[in-house]
């Protein structure tokens, strides 16, 4: 037991019970707050420890078969040039030509599988990608997914072992995006409009199912 008000302040601390108001996200937040960004802050350079962070959520995923076949290459913006030139951003914005120079994703994990890419390695790599996503907004970043990029090219830029089969970028979002609700039938497109990135969803009546 601490007899000084900073001993038990740090008490309290450690003990979880600082009165201090507590940066809380709940996780439904966290999710909604999970945009996919093609336009970062260049200004803020992703650093070491928020990568390594980001990946550290890896290890406690689920994976099929426990077979934990992944592997994980940070990137960081020295090597970012090894990786940019060879990902394709917003192929459905076909009048924009994406990323807007100068807030190009300099930060990556690069998702890699030690066996041949099959329906479960191809799940594992979707829960883990979205985890290690969750974990960047949890700590202030943003990120996307990549799945169009040349393989053979990012596997040679950066020396890999095993094939690349997604990439998570990282940085801080510079873009304003908003979900909007749609109906069956309609587009799932994602588009812009006065500087707006916009993202259809689907609401939750019309996906669970009977
Ligand atoms: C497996 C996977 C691969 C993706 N690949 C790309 C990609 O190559 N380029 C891109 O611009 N967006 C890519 N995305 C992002 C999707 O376009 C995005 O998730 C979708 O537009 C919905 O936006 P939201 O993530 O903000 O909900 C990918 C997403 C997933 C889950």
């Amino acid at each position: 037991m601490a007899d000084n008000y900073l001993g038990k302040k740090m008490e309290d601390f450690l003990a979880g019970k600082s009165s201090a108001p507590k940066r809380t996200m709940n996780l439904a937040k966290i999710v909604a707050k999970n945009r996919s960004y093609r336009g970062y802050d260049n200004s803020f350079v992703v650093r070491e420890d928020q990568l390594r962070r980001i990946m550290a959520v890896v290890p406690s995923c689920p994976s099929a078969r426990n077979q934990q076949v992944l592997r994980l290459r940070a990137v960081l913006t020295d090597e970012a040039d090894k990786v940019l030139p060879f990902i394709r951003l917003g192929g459905a914005l076909r009048d924009i030509k994406l990323p807007l120079e100068g807030t190009e994703p300099r930060a990556f994990v690069v998702i890699c599988s030690t066996v041949a890419e099959d329906k479960y390695v191809n799940m594992d790599i979707g829960i883990v990608a979205q985890t290690m996503l969750l974990q960047a907004v949890e700590i202030g970043l943003n990120g996307i997914c990549i799945g169009a990029f040349d393989h053979q090219k990012v596997q040679q830029s950066l020396g890999l072992e095993y094939e690349p089969l997604l990439i998570v970028a990282i940085g801080k979002g510079a873009e304003t995006i908003r979900m909007v609700e749609i109906s069956e039938g309609e587009s799932h497109d994602y588009y812009r409009q006065d500087g707006v990135h916009f993202v259809p969803k689907l609401p939750l009546d019309k996906i669970v199912i009977k």
